[in-house]
């Protein structure tokens, strides 16, 4: 649990009772620091051998109508926005009155208008909640979370927004949250590629790729994430997945179809999206976004 960058009040909030529907990757992590803040959680997963591990911290439902009874702060972390939607509807049966469901997934601002259109039906607070940060970042509780939505319902959610983030950056209306989230992933997915392309250039022009690292190293156009994912890409180091590549193909449709609802071309994130969709076709989806580079090209 750590600091949030802005607070809307100064109030405290009461101890929320949670429940966590979808156990992945990211959903494993934020439940345990979930948990470990001391929250009441229960959980669900559709694969139920998922949700399972987190039996030591957590009571573990059947289905997602068990998992929200009772709770006040539902927090929702699946693939994509039908899985939300399929998800939220089997919920509905037990969901309080007054709780606020904390949409975390990376489903787009399209995909939350069809939540919060969801949500408006049945008059259930919505939070919509992306995250910064992949599966290390959600183990350790250092996730960044984009919140937009109601205050009332921000500060209800703020005891599990804190025990799962480092940072939360506060915004206004429910969708300007996915739709930061989207500009963001828009550069996780162009560097990584970039990162990908430099060091495919290097090799085919005969010269060592480590090189491309060790000259970077430490200057202005260094960043972590250019010698994790880099060194990853040399070790092939890629099917431990942080960040699957479906997922991100996933995003990089998402952010052209946004751009283009917008008015705007993107062309990096339109070759981007073709290259991602390649490796995915290539076999390499359930590896991490870095295997992009060892996808045939
Ligand atoms: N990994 C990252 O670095 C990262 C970072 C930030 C945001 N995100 C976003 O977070 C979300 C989850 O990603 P993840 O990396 O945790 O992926 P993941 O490990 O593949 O987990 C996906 C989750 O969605 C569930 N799911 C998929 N389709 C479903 C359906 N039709 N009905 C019910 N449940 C369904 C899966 O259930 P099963 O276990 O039954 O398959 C699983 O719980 C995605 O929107 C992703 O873009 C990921």
């Amino acid at each position: 649990m750590t600091d949030t960058t802005t607070t809307p009040t100064a109030t405290p909030t009461a101890t929320p009772t949670v429940a966590l529907l979808g156990t992945g990757i990211m959903g494993t992590g934020m439940a345990r620091n979930t948990a470990a803040a001391g929250l009441p959680l229960t959980v669900w997963n559709r694969t139920r051998a998922k949700a399972e591990p987190l039996a030591d911290v957590a009571a573990v439902a059947d289905t997602p109508a068990d998992a929200v009874r009772g709770a006040d702060v539902v927090v929702v972390m699946l693939m994509d926005a039908d899985a939300v939607l399929d998800v939220l509807e089997q919920a509905s049966p037990g969901l309080e009155d007054g709780a606020v469901v904390v949409q975390t997934s990376t489903i787009g601002p399209e995909g939350t208008r069809r939540v919060a259109a969801w949500a408006a039906e049945r008059g259930v607070a919505l939070l919509d909640a992306p995250v910064l940060g992949t599966k290390g970042p959600a183990e350790q509780g250092k996730l960044v979370v984009l919140a937009a939505g109601p205050a009332t319902a921000r500060e209800k959610a703020r005891p599990v927004l804190e025990a799962v983030g480092a940072r939360t950056v506060e915004q206004g209306e429910v969708g300007e949250g996915s739709a930061l989230k989207l500009a963001c992933n828009n550069l996780v997915a162009t560097l990584v590629e970039g990162i990908a392309e430099s060091l495919v250039l290097a090799r085919a022009l005969g010269v060592d790729p480590h090189l491309v690292l060790e000259a970077v190293r430490g200057g202005a156009m260094d960043a972590p994430y250019v010698q994790l994912k880099g060194t990853a890409m040399l070790d092939d180091a890629l099917d431990d997945a942080a960040f699957p590549l479906a997922g991100a193909a996933k995003d990089t449709r998402l952010i052209v179809e946004a751009a283009t609802a917008a008015g705007v071309r993107l062309e990096v994130a339109e070759a981007v999206q073709r290259r991602f969709a390649a490796a995915v076709e290539a076999g390499q989806g359930g590896a991490d976004l870095a295997a992009t580079y060892r996808a045939p090209r």
